[in-house]
């Protein structure tokens, strides 16, 4: 997979070196890209934004660094086409299910909003030559999207096959089949007075099993009622206890 990420602080993406990212990156299972968007300007000042059409506070990424760097990275560089991630509290939802989208693109781009946003007319322009998705990471303000492309990225990239160790922990984790994932423990049995649920260490695999389920239930109920409310009712077996 080939992602490029387009922002004005590429310091900010250093953990895409680290960890699975960085060993999927040397081992050629990412081509990974950050561009600092500022080579794009041509001003002494190198300046990416302006003061707000119409007024009010804070100031807007102007869009001819951006139209540039597209010309550079996509429409100059041969037929393919990226799927372009603009990074917006005003986005869609980031969801697992879209990470699982994203996971199936050959080249995703990430263009990195700062201050008030990008000029909308730079989304529009690219809407009409390519897929375009404007993406949030949650209800809630950010100073700038590279927080936001460090989620997506994550969440995307270890669902690329070969990037996890371990494929079966995707298997049943949280926000699989809607349930959020029961709790983990491990040795020591007890710790500071407090004990793994003996089931784990009874070596009972189905009820391990059972109680793993009713556990992914009861959290799920408990911390994200709105998530039981969406399941699928064929998802339920008939030992499940809707509380
Ligand atoms: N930029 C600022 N806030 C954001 C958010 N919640 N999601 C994505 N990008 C952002």
């Amino acid at each position: 997979m080939k992602i490029d990420v387009v922002t004005v602080f590429p310091e900010y993406l250093a953990p895409l070196d680290l960890s699975l990212i960085g060993r999927a990156r040397r081992r050629g299972l990412l081509d990974l890209t950050v561009h600092d968007l500022r080579r794009w300007t041509h001003d002494v000042h190198h300046s990416v934004d302006g003061a707000p059409a119409g007024g009010g506070a804070g100031m807007v990424m102007k869009p001819q660094p951006w139209g540039e760097c597209l010309d550079e990275l996509v429409f100059d560089a041969g037929e393919a086409r990226p799927h372009l991630l603009v990074t917006s509290p005003a986005g869609r939802p980031f969801t697992q299910e879209t990470a699982h989208e994203l996971a199936a693109e050959p080249w995703l781009m990430f263009a990195c909003g700062r201050y008030e946003g990008i000029d909308q007319r730079v989304v529009d322009y690219a809407a009409e030559r390519m897929p375009v998705t404007e993406v949030s990471i949650g209800d809630y303000v950010l100073f700038g999207g590279e927080v936001a492309v460090l989620a997506i990225t994550e969440a995307v990239t270890r669902l690329v096959p070969g990037v996890l160790g371990n494929a079966a922990s995707l298997d049943d984790e949280s926000h699989n089949a809607g349930l959020l994932e029961a709790p983990s423990y491990t040795r020591p049995a007890e710790w500071r007075g407090h004990e793994i649920p003996p089931v784990l260490l009874s070596g009972d695999h189905g009820k391990v099993e059972r109680w793993r389920r009713d556990q992914a239930l009861l959290r799920t109920a408990t911390a994200r009622p709105d998530l039981l409310e969406r399941l699928d009712p064929g998802s339920l077996d008939k030992r499940d206890r809707l509380l």
